[in-house]
């Protein structure tokens, strides 16, 4: 049986690729533990600045590095006392000079491009840099823009349905009715008027039609002319970053036609997997416009925590569910185009099952044996 949602996949998510361990303001000199694909690592800085990521058990007895001092780069086991290079090496024994084998630690790449740490998920041995999402991703094409809201949040629910999730328009009325529901109710879903595929690139766009300018709106925009039209955008860059409900806030003249975008407010999550049946979600959010006023900062932020919160609910109320799910006979409705569209580019990505014995009656049969119906 493949690993649902997939149907021709054993594996839960794609290795082989570049997934979030942490932000960047996550990481100093002191080491971060977390689990990522499965992996136990510490993630700290080294004097230079640069990112370092290992293994976070000593060989020797199994201490975990968390609490490790880093000494001039070296990490110090709390246990005994044997120092590791950043690189994971052991270089140093306190009571003895050989170094037996199997005392290094595996070592991992990882790549800042604020706000995240990305750590490359794979057997490879060289990673691949041109998988990964390209940091200009989250920048706006000008201006300044602020970036506030980070938060990990954990979720005990595969990753896969965790990313699908964020492409399923058709579940917030009903997920999200205190938070976003009203205002979502009204419009409901509508249908892609974009898509662009292209490698480590999926996005959807989505324009609303115009509609009378509210006070709120004129009250952040007051040039906002009298219609206004927002044109939403879901991304997927790479396997494990989203923008999902990105939207642009554009003035129209008279007949409604857009003519310029007034402001951009961008939600964006990182997913990766913690384990084949968990995952860390980070979520954080952009704006270009008001960037001194704390006031929207934190209503947009309480607002974003309480829908990632409801999100998080459902996801893990499904997870205990699915051991026997079985996707290739699971019901797709019309609003689900997306996500599945989700699904199968990264299901590309995976090693396929290979297929099961298939019992053949016939076979069973004496060769010398006739057969007649
Ligand atoms: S457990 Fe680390 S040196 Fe013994
Ligand atoms: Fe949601």
């Amino acid at each position: 049986m493949a690993f649902y949602p997939f149907i021709e996949s054993r594996q839960a998510y794609p290795r082989n690729q570049w997934y979030v361990a942490a932000w960047s303001h996550e990481i100093g000199a002191a080491p971060l533990m977390r689990t990522i694909a499965g992996e136990r690592i510490i993630l700290f800085r080294e004097r230079s600045g640069a990112v370092r990521a290992v293994s976070a058990l000593c060989p020797h007895r199994q201490m975990p590095l968390e609490t490790a001092e880093i000494v001039n780069d070296q990490i110090i086991c709390p246990y005994h006392g044997a120092a590791f290079g950043s690189d994971g090496v052991c270089t140093h024994l306190p009571f003895q000079k050989h170094v037996p084998a199997g005392m290094d630690l595996k070592a991992f790449h990882a790549v800042e491009h604020a706000p995240f740490i990305w750590l490359w998920v794979g057997e490879e041995e060289a990673p691949d840099l041109s998988r990964l999402p390209f940091a200009r991703s989250l920048q706006p094409e000008s201006g300044q823009t602020l970036l506030f809201g980070m938060k990990t949040f954990h979720v005990r629910a595969r990753s896969q349905i965790v990313l699908e999730n964020l492409f399923d328009q058709s579940h917030i009325s009903f997920t999200h009715p205190l938070s976003l529901g009203q205002r979502c109710a009204e419009n409901g879903p509508t249908k892609p008027a974009e898509i662009i595929d292209e490698k480590n690139h999926l996005s959807f766009t989505r324009l609303s039609p115009a509609k009378d300018t509210d006070e709120a709106l004129h009250a952040l925009f007051p040039t906002l002319s009298s219609q206004t039209r927002i044109r939403s955008r879901s991304e997927l860059f790479g396997v494990a970053l989203v923008i999902a409900a990105g939207s642009e806030i554009i003035a129209c003249d008279e007949e409604g036609e857009p003519t310029s975008s007034v402001g951009d407010l961008v939600f964006f999550h990182a997913i990766t997997p913690e384990t084949d049946y968990s995952t860390h979600y980070f979520a954080g959010i952009m704006r270009n416009f008001a960037l001194n006023d704390k006031d929207i900062s934190n209503s947009y932020a309480e607002r974003n925590d309480q829908v990632v919160n409801e999100d998080v609910r459902v996801l893990e109320a499904i997870e205990p569910c699915l051991a026997d799910a079985d996707a290739a006979h699971e019901p797709n409705f019309v609003t689900d185009a997306a996500a599945v569209r989700v699904r199968r580019r990264i299901e590309a990505l995976m090693e396929k099952a290979p297929s099961d014995p298939v019992y053949e009656p016939a076979s069973l049969l004496p060769e010398q044996m006739k057969y007649e119906a």
